[in-house]
């Protein structure tokens, strides 16, 4: 299960992004935003990351103008470990070395052609483990003591 959350900026490629989705059968939970009216990204992340953190969902996908507001919130969250990108390759290695559990993407930046391949790899990669579980060990050791 995937959460799917969004501000108004983020709201159209969300929509696409479920889409998507749908015809890959994979099943999600839409946190919202449900319409292009004007709301705050902080609270549209802490919102679809409470999903992560209880279980109901295995990974998020975030949306908002830049996907950096959203990615800064979310990763306030504690055991969230979110990457805002916009390239395949930062997409892809951003699952194998950090774990990343939610993908942040830039509605106003990339096209949405581009957001749904970096759905398909974010959603379809596997964590390496090994040596990059110690670096994630670290940042949640930065996490508690800050
Ligand atoms: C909203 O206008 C915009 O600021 C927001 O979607 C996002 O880009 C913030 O980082």
């Amino acid at each position: 299960m995937i959460a799917l959350g969004s501000d108004h900026a983020g709201f159209p490629l969300k929509e696409a992004i479920k889409k998507y989705l749908d015809g890959e059968g994979v099943e999600y939970i839409d946190c919202g935003a449900y319409d292009t009216q004007s709301c705050d990204y902080p609270l549209q992340a802490e919102k679809t990351c409470l999903k992560v953190l209880n279980g109901e969902c295995e990974k998020a996908v975030l949306c908002c103008g830049t996907g950096i507001g959203i990615s800064m919130a979310a990763n306030k969250v504690k055991g969230i470990r979110a990457a805002c990108c916009s390239d395949y390759f930062s997409a892809k290695y951003t699952r194998m070395h950090n774990d990343a559990n939610v993908l942040c993407l830039g509605a106003r930046v990339i096209g949405e052609g581009a957001a749904l391949e970096l759905v398909n790899v974010f959603l379809n990669t596997e964590f390496e483990g090994g040596r990059h579980q110690r670096r994630i060990d670290q940042i949640t050791e930065l996490e508690n003591k800050y």
